[in-house]
């Protein structure tokens, strides 16, 4: 009996673990008119993954997510075993946000033992979590390049949270002429100006508290932008500062860059991405704020 078999449905909904279930219900769907969302995930569902799920609902398309904690995308220092899971509590979730089918595949499912085929985004991974993320961006594209193949949804909905993220796949998207619709959606914060994600429970209280200093930096570099200052490399040092408070393991980056290439800038003149990357303790956090020095605010 195959993993697909053991489909359940929740209100309606679906959750099935092989390709082939994933392309009938897709079918169906289509066959009766309906268009496609999908929203990618590595599952332990928050508010912010909601939010592109109630995007993609809100849109009136047939909502499709993908749990998958993707092995390919994390390297051999990386939380791939301590990463946190909860199928049970996210088929809830997405039930109750009135998605219609969960693909939860197996690692076996999606990946082959002998793969051969991966897909590359350059340039734009040189920069920003590259760097400290040996081949993660490789394993993101080329699971997202899979994810649609198997979906073929009209429009996939990503978060900003993930910025540099979602430049990489509507880079690839564009490069490789796929026919979806990347929806790019904002950042969801916790009311303590947290930006949501999945590795939040993995900190301790301690942590917790400190990680805050992450979202005060880059409040402090949009202020600092506000009144006038325009050099990235003064407003980095600013931040570099309220970050040690943190008492950080570790300061992957604080940078300054274009929106678009992800490149250092050398002036704030336009629109630029304040992201940093901090580890605590041994997880990893990551931020960013879009400031347009020519806005009241973003
Ligand atoms: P994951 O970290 O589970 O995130 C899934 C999606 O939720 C991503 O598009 C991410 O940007 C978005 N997201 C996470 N936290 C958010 C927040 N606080 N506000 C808004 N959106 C948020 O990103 C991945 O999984 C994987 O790399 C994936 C694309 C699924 C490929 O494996």
């Amino acid at each position: 009996m195959s993993l697909g078999r053991a489909r359940g449905a929740m209100c309606g909904m679906e959750h099935v673990s092989e390709i082939k279930a994933v392309r009938e219900r897709v079918a169906a769907a289509r066959r009766s008119g309906r268009r496609i969302g999908l929203v990618p995930t590595m599952g332990y569902l928050h508010a912010g993954h909601m939010s592109l799920v109630e995007a993609s609902v809100a849109d009136g398309l047939y909502t499709v997510v993908s749990i998958f904690v993707n092995p390919t995308q994390f390297g051999p220092n990386d939380d791939l075993d301590r990463y946190p899971r909860d199928t049970e509590g996210d088929l809830k979730k997405c039930a109750d946000a009135g998605v219609e089918l969960v693909f939860l595949p197996a690692g076996d499912e999606m990946y082959r033992p002998d793969a051969s085929t991966s897909v590359q985004v350059r340039k734009l991974t040189d920069t920003l979590c590259g760097p400290a993320r040996p081949g993660h961006f490789d394993g993101v594209a080329t699971v997202v390049t899979k994810l649609f193949n198997i979906v073929q949804p009209d429009r996939a909905y990503f978060g900003q949270k993930d910025f540099q993220q979602l430049a990489v796949i509507r880079r690839m998207v564009r490069d490789l002429d796929m026919p979806v619709e990347v929806v790019g959606c904002p950042i969801v914060r916790q009311p303590d100006g947290l930006a949501m994600s999945s590795r939040n429970v993995l900190l301790n209280g301690d942590e917790h508290g400190r990680a805050l200093r992450l979202h005060e930096a880059l409040c402090h570099a949009r202020d600092r932008i506000g009144v006038g200052e325009r050099d990235p490399v003064t407003l980095t040092t600013e931040m570099l500062d309220i970050l040690a408070a943190a008492e950080p393991r570790g300061i992957d980056y604080v940078s300054i860059v274009d929106p678009e290439t992800l490149q250092p800038v050398l002036r704030i003149e336009r629109a630029v991405l304040i992201a940093l990357a901090v580890r605590l303790g041994p997880t990893r956090l990551i931020d960013n704020m879009v400031v347009d020095p020519h806005a009241a605010g973003t």
